[in-house]
């Protein structure tokens, strides 16, 4: 997340570990790794490199053979002997097997693997353990509880993993690419090599070369199989797991709940907006029992040839599936019954208040069903359920290949937004149940935003380079890792930077806040009532007024929910390397931060003649969060997951959109509405990496 300067001068905090991070250098903000960080650093290179492979670093080898047994180098041994015992019975899914999350066996044994790496007591209890379960256990499970140790432990979070794409590319790169790679490997005696350069690429297309590829909603496939995008959503499911909670990992402090429904209505908003831009028309609906309009062809294939599931257009649900389909109806059926009565009440006889504003926190839980929900035997597991029935099974114990059955490809199938699109309706019931803000509410006395003038605003295509080094198989002798680099050259959206002068007239002086969302133009306001579920928020930060005009002028780089291009693997390991044998330092620092949003994809695809779209700027007073801000967690380099000081205020999440509005005194003048046009050039750029 990119931050100003300001932002970092008010939001310094104590280290933590002082032994993972030299504190010498707070004023700029910024710092470097010490030798220790990156010997740690350099382990997560080396573990996640030819994952389907043998460890090939000698110093790892030694440890490869057991776990550590000894009680005393765990937090919590009787977690971990879960874990030995599981293990020892044979009940882990074996290497080689195909693994995916939403598979509830897959899911506990993730889970203890999981734990046996958090509850190790120090680093070295810890790297040992990792090097054996790197050699014993199964490839995706690996990956899945190593990045969640990384990105839960208090002792880890800061640690760089390479981007998920580079790491798994199979998950992210066509067949076609995935092949072409290896059979060049194979013929070529010249690709590959470092010293090559620009020869070592493959590329990569979205456009549906082959007839077999062509269905309708492939002309949006330039977004929803951009690897930044499907990133970024594979990086919050790891961040916010949802089958992991409870006080132990303190993600219920980030209003989780909440966090959770409003990051899906960000996307599925995000998403329409795009289809708009393509005169593409309205999300589509669907039920269970009707067949599902919308097929999906991936052309995803996993690592071992195994192609993705196919579902083809008016797919239908099987009858021998009608149970899950029931329990569906059912679970859906009781969440719109209490969300309409208002309560709910828990076993212990004390009742829940669905009427206040707050209580959104229940509600998100309790639709996505994570271990801090209240009731999730009677809520049900919709979400696992409706991806498995769709991926063309129907049990809980069957491994069923499809996009919707991992993070990494869901948002590549078109119906994963028609589901969460569904889902997202008794969100709106909820928040339809709260009163309007009132006039009180939404005014800011004495704030008045005057003007708000863009740059032009201009989106374009370009060449990318990925690093997928890992999809090819290095014999043992001979070649060295990381002298060695190929890569998918892939078209992508981008936009040119873009800043915008915001203008306000202030009688107050002191904090105020400015939220910034871009959404569908609309030509009588009535529609905004309709239509502010699609406003994506694309910018939010504090500022200091002063009294008479003040003049904000901010860039695109800098809005508080994007990041940059991240680092590719090989880079980012020569230069963990360089530093680690006394070279230039290794910068902690999180303008790559997974958790950020692409800043690429800000804006929908634009017009040559221009697409038309509103943005909408409010600024309120500052009502400060629970928790200060940054005060929990050092955001140059950590996200801050469970940290419980994320956020700059403590307004709801999407406000003021997230309620109904009275239109006859919504349009205050701390708000304002800005009808902005964006262009496409057709002029292709080239980003990439020679
Ligand atoms: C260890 O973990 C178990 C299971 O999660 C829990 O019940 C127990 O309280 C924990 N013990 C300690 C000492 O934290
Ligand atoms: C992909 O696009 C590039 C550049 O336009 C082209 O050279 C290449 O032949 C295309 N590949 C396929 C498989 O169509």
């Amino acid at each position: 997340m990119r931050l100003t300067v300001a932002a970092i001068a008010l939001g310094l905090v104590a280290l933590t570990s002082a032994a993972y991070y030299p504190a010498s250098q707070p004023v700029t903000g910024v710092k470097y790794a010490d030798k220790d960080f990156l010997f740690k650093q350099k382990f997560f290179f080396e573990v996640l490199r030819n994952i389907h492979l043998p460890l090939q670093f000698q110093e790892y080898l030694p440890y490869t053979q057991t776990f550590i047994t000894e009680e005393s180098k765990y937090v919590n041994f009787s977690e971990v002997v879960e874990f030995f015992n599981y293990y020892k019975a044979g009940g882990f899914l074996p290497k080689g097997e195909l693994f995916s999350i939403y598979n509830q066996e897959h899911m506990k044994q993730t889970y203890f693997l999981f734990t046996f790496f958090y509850n190790s007591a120090d680093f070295d209890t810890f790297y040992k353990n990792v090097v054996f379960a790197r050699e014993h256990m199964n490839e995706g499970m690996f990956i899945q509880a190593l990045t969640m140790a990384v990105f839960q432990h208090p002792q880890l979070k800061g640690f760089v993993l390479p981007a998920i794409y580079e790491i798994y590319p199979y998950y992210f790169f066509n067949t076609d690419v995935i092949h072409s790679v290896t059979f060049r490997k194979m013929y070529d005696q010249k690709f590959g090599f470092v010293s090559n350069g620009k020869y070592n690429v493959v590329y990569s297309n979205y456009t549906a070369v082959y007839p077999a590829e062509y269905y309708g909603e492939d002309k949006l496939s330039y977004f929803t199989e951009d690897i930044g995008l499907n990133a970024y959503y594979y990086y919050f499911m790891m961040d916010y797991p949802y089958f992991i909670g409870s006080d132990k990992y303190n993600l219920n402090k980030d209003r989780r709940g909440e966090l959770y429904v409003y990051m899906y209505q960000q996307l599925i908003a995000r998403y329409y907006l795009e289809r708009q831009a393509n005169f593409m028309g309205p999300i589509e609906e669907f039920d269970y029992e009707f067949p599902l309009k919308t097929g999906y062809w991936s052309k995803l294939s996993y690592y071992n040839g195994i192609p993705f599931f196919v579902r083809n257009d008016y797919y239908s649900i099987s009858k021998d599936f009608y149970y899950q389909v029931n329990l569906l109806k059912d679970y859906e059926a009781r969440l719109r019954q209490v969300i309409d009565k208002g309560y709910y009440y828990m076993e212990d006889g004390s009742k829940i208040d669905l009427r206040k504003p707050e209580s959104v926190e229940y509600f998100g839980n309790m639709l996505f069903t994570n271990p801090d929900s209240i009731d999730n035997d009677y809520f049900g597991y919709l979400e696992v359920i409706a991806r498995q029935v769709y991926s063309g099974g129907e049990k809980f114990f069957k491994f069923f290949p499809s996009a919707l059955m991992h993070f990494e490809t869901s948002m590549r199938d078109p119906f994963f937004y028609q589901l969460y699109n569904r889902f997202l309706t008794f969100y709106y019931q909820f928040k339809s149940y709260l009163q309007p803000y009132t006039y009180e509410e939404l005014y800011f006395k004495g704030v008045e935003i005057k003007s708000v003038v863009f740059d032009k605003l201009m989106t374009y295509f370009e060449y990318y380079d990925s690093d997928v080094t890992n999809v090819v198989p290095l014999k043992s002798t001979g070649e060295k890792f990381f002298d060695f680099s190929v890569f998918a050259r892939q078209k992508r959206i981008n936009h040119k930077p873009f800043t915008y002068t915001m203008d306000v007239y202030s009688e107050f002086a002191g904090k105020g806040v400015v939220r910034m969302y871009m959404g569908p133009k609309f030509y009588d306001v009535k529609q905004l009532q309709y239509l502010k579920k699609y406003f994506v928020e694309v910018d939010q930060y504090m500022y200091d007024f002063v009294t008479g005009k003040n003049t904000i002028v901010r860039n695109s780089r800098d809005f508080y929910y994007s990041v940059r291009d991240r680092t590719t693997y090989t880079e980012l390991y020569k230069k963990i390397m360089t530093a680690y044998n006394g070279g230039e330092k290794f910068v902690l620092d999180n303008s790559e931060a997974h958790c950020g949003f692409p800043d690429r994809l800000l804006l929908p695809k634009g017009l040559p003649s221009g697409y038309e779209m509103t943005f909408y700027f409010i600024v309120t007073p500052y009502y400060a969060p629970k928790v200060q801000q940054f005060s929990t967690y050092d955001y140059t380099y950590s996200c801050g997951v469970g940290s419980g000081s994320k956020y700059i205020d403590d307004l709801p999440f999407g406000y003021p959109f997230d309620r109904d509005i009275d239109f006859s005194y919504f349009f205050t003048k701390n708000m304002y509405f800005k009808d902005v046009m964006i262009y496409h050039s057709d002029e292709l750029k080239m980003n990439s990496s020679f």
